[in-house]
């Protein structure tokens, strides 16, 4: 038995917490299952073939009917799925069909869903490093990370990046339309650079990221793109991307991942031409813990505790300056780098959006 004081429980406290908890069990299978359905195109074909019974969803993507209808029975009992009693026929609202099925929407959860699922996968290797105090490299995470990352930021990055927040930072967009050169930095696989290339046709777009698989990646996803000739994507580290004279240099959510993101802002500022801007793409955060109770603050201090920490510590310096830092200490960083004007220049619900010139 744990050392808790039974008198001092309060019944009520204890049942709201208990609901709060079960919610959150409930929402973790949920999870869980709309990944299955995700990889076994459940979502999508009774998207198309609704209204549907469990055997028309079982024929339609060749799955077996008995697990098809418990997978069904789950969703409906989370309200993912509508359920007809009087046909026995399965259907998704507009709504859901967005979140579980239209890949590429900004709504679409899945990738999502992908990222939540890779870190319950590396359960083990994270425990291990809160006993050793090592980290886990970028690299050795589980696929569904890098996929999941992708899957997931692509649609917002597609949705904000050219037309809200480059057109905020000063004098950028014109730049970019005239032809100017940009190093993407941790471009991962590639989507804000191709999704750039795409939007400005006469600049050249540098991305830069330490993972080898995300670079094979990103070379493949441009040449698909059509923006093979004006994109170059090189391995290397934040620290050492060569090139000078960008008129712009940005980072989408991998500052935080470093291990030294002071000494990789240094970088950029030697690497930025006199009047070149840096675009810091970072989670939305308040400045401090009390300020970050909530589910987004929930959300982004898990990913961090399991992946972005564990990413950094193994870096040179091994700051772990983690998901939530907040713009307060990201502006010291960049500071201290060498960057003398910090400003939050757009936002949305999931992300900040910070301007440094030297
Ligand atoms: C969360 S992912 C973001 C990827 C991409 N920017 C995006 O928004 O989809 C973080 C990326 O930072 C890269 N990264 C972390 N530390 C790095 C370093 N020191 N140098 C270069 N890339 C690094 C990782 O390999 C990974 O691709």
């Amino acid at each position: 038995m744990m050392p808790v004081n039974i008198e001092n429980v309060d019944e009520t406290k204890l049942e709201e917490l208990q609901g709060k908890i079960i919610t959150d069990v409930a929402g973790s299978l949920g999870l869980l299952l709309a990944y299955v359905g995700d990889q076994l195109g459940l979502y999508s074909a009774l998207a198309e073939i609704s209204p549907a019974t469990s055997q028309d969803l079982a024929e339609k993507t060749g799955t077996n009917e008995r697990y098809v209808r418990e997978w069904l029975s789950a969703n409906v009992a989370g309200e993912y799925i509508e359920y007809d009693p009087a046909s026995s026929c399965f259907s998704m609202t507009p709504e859901q069909a967005l979140i579980f099925s239209a890949e590429g929407h900004p709504a679409c959860m899945q990738g999502f869903f992908q990222a939540v699922i890779s870190v319950f996968a590396d359960e083990p290797k994270a425990s291990e490093v809160f006993r050793t105090g090592e980290g886990i490299p970028w690299g050795d995470h589980n696929q569904c990370l890098f996929c999941g990352t992708e899957r997931f930021f692509r649609p917002m990055y597609a949705e904000n990046l050219v037309e809200s927040w480059i057109p905020a930072l000063d004098g950028v967009r014109e730049k970019l339309e005239a032809g100017a050169k940009v190093a993407d930095i941790g471009c991962g696989h590639g989507s804000s650079t191709i999704i750039m290339a795409q939007a400005f046709p006469k600049s050249t777009f540098h991305g830069f990221d330490f993972h080898e698989a995300s670079i094979e990646h990103a070379r493949e996803r441009a040449g698909a793109a059509g923006v093979g000739s004006n994109t170059s994507f090189e391995v290397v580290t934040a620290k050492e991307y060569p090139g000078t004279d960008y008129d712009l240099v940005t980072i989408f959510d991998a500052l935080h991942d470093m291990g030294d993101p002071v000494g990789a802002s240094k970088h950029i500022v030697n690497s930025l031409s006199d009047d070149g801007t840096f675009m810091l793409v970072e989670p939305f955060a308040g400045d401090s813990l009390e300020e970050n109770v909530n589910p987004l603050g929930q959300i982004y201090y898990s990913f961090s505790t399991m992946v972005c920490v564990p990413a950094s510590r193994p870096q040179e310096v091994g700051l772990g300056l983690g998901a939530q830092a907040g713009q307060k200490r990201l502006t010291e960083v960049l500071n201290e780098a060498g960057f003398g004007h910090v400003r939050r220049a757009a936002e949305t619900p999931t992300n900040i959006v910070l301007e440094a010139r030297a």
